[in-house]
């Protein structure tokens, strides 16, 4: 059976080591989405890494960046370089496929010349050149990584990025855009194939259902789609028999503007945030942290299909006196107009720690107003804290 692993929230759910965790029944883990925005905090034997774009994979499985990922060459090779002093041999089991889309340095640019131009609306982007990259493929200007084995192809289609860009940005140095990108290219060239996948597979998603740019808080999302369903076609590969892991957190966080109905914006969120160590894997910036919503989570595991549910980080809010949940919305969820919800918070008991009656009376509200069973319960950022839920 495979696996699709997806978050529920705004990112940042811990995914990282669930992703771990299952890697152990599976031969290939697969990204088929997002890119180098992507932070996937891992350890490896006691070590600890954030994976941006490599999947989150052992030391036995084959690892396929699929097509509908879109790579960042620089930060894939470095990220590569730092995997190979875990798993010396781990090059020998990437894949990439030659159909992903690559960002360039002015994709990069694009992104904050947009992000400044929207001022007060601005989305608060991880500035890795997902949007505008997703963009010039939409205005089918993009550039493909199997373009990089014809150099003149490749320098063409920069010179018409750089042109259109030039516009907006400034002019651009051409030359050196086109070095960087074939100086990248040379390290991972042999990588570069799609596989004939055998074997069950692992599916890892990135950011959070909330986050996805048709189902999620738009015009606030990302660019590429953060739904099970995108797998297969983000993939190429159609499984025949699967199910869906769906990851949230015991409270809600957000990096990056847009609604968050049980947002925090006193003493309690800043408590959340320091408690929780909630600053971004990618950027570092300061998380906003709320309640859990369970409204929100019921929505994003309809539209997922969730089989499972994982609930992280439950140990953070150990020996707080009270925790708020929200269990409703004061009319039917709409999320195009999230921003002006109210919340029903209702407030429990706190729990001294995960052995307690009080936890356990959590667990039960959530798994009932979800539907869904909590198959497994972490706590702490290994593998090893990951507990099976009776
Ligand atoms: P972009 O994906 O960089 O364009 O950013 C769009 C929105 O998605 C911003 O609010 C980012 O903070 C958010 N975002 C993108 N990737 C992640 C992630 O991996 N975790 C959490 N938030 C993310
Ligand atoms: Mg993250």
């Amino acid at each position: 059976m495979d696996s699709i692993i997806v978050g529920l929230q705004w990112g940042d759910e811990g995914k990282g080591k669930i992703v771990q965790k299952l890697s152990r029944n599976h031969d290939w883990i697969v990204r088929f989405s997002g890119g180098p925005n992507a932070g996937h905090t891992v350890y490896h034997n006691g070590v600890k890494k954030i994976h941006h774009l490599l999947p989150s994979g052992t030391d036995r499985n084959f690892l396929f960046i699929s097509r509908g990922t879109l790579v960042d060459l620089k930060v894939l090779n470095d990220e590569i370089d730092e995997m190979s002093k875990i798993y010396p041999e781990i090059k020998e089991r990437i894949y990439i496929s030659p159909w992903c889309r690559v960002i360039t340095s002015i994709d990069k640019q694009l992104d904050l010349f947009l992000e400044k131009i929207k001022g007060s609306k601005s989305v608060g982007t991880t500035r890795r050149g997902i949007g505008p990259t997703v963009s010039n493929d939409a205005n089918r200007i993009g550039v493909r990584i199997f373009d990089l084995f014809n150099p003149n192809t490749a320098s063409e289609k920069i010179e018409t990025l750089a042109s259109l860009a030039g516009m907006m940005i400034g002019k651009i140095d051409l030359m050196k855009e086109t070095d960087n990108i074939f100086k990248e290219f040379d390290k991972i060239k042999d990588n570069v194939k799609d596989p004939y996948v055998m074997g069950s597979v692992l599916f890892e998603g990135t950011q959070g259902i909330m986050l996805d740019p048709m189902y999620g808080t738009y015009p606030y999302v990302t660019s590429t789609p953060t739904l099970p369903s995108a797998a297969f076609y983000g993939s190429g590969i159609t499984s025949g028999g699967f199910e869906v892991w769906g990851i949230f957190k015991a409270y809600t966080t957000r990096v990056g503007a847009g609604p968050f109905p049980t947002e925090l914006l006193d003493e309690d969120g800043n408590d959340l945030r320091k408690r929780g160590d909630e600053f971004g894997s990618t950027t570092g910036r300061p998380r906003r942290c709320g309640w859990l919503d369970l409204p929100l989570l019921k929505y994003a595991c309809r539209v997922s299909s969730v089989n499972h549910l994982v609930i992280t980080k439950a140990d953070v809010l150990n020996g707080m006196k009270k925790i708020g949940v929200c269990t409703s919305y004061d009319h039917d969820f709409l999320p195009y107009d999230l921003g002006k919800i109210n919340t029903k918070i209702e407030y429990m008991r706190g729990w001294k720690d995960l052995e307690s009656s009080e936890f356990a009376d959590f667990i039960s509200i959530i798994s009932k107003i979800l539907e869904i069973k909590i198959e497994y319960v972490s706590s702490g950022p290994m593998e090893e804290d990951l507990k099976k839920n009776q």
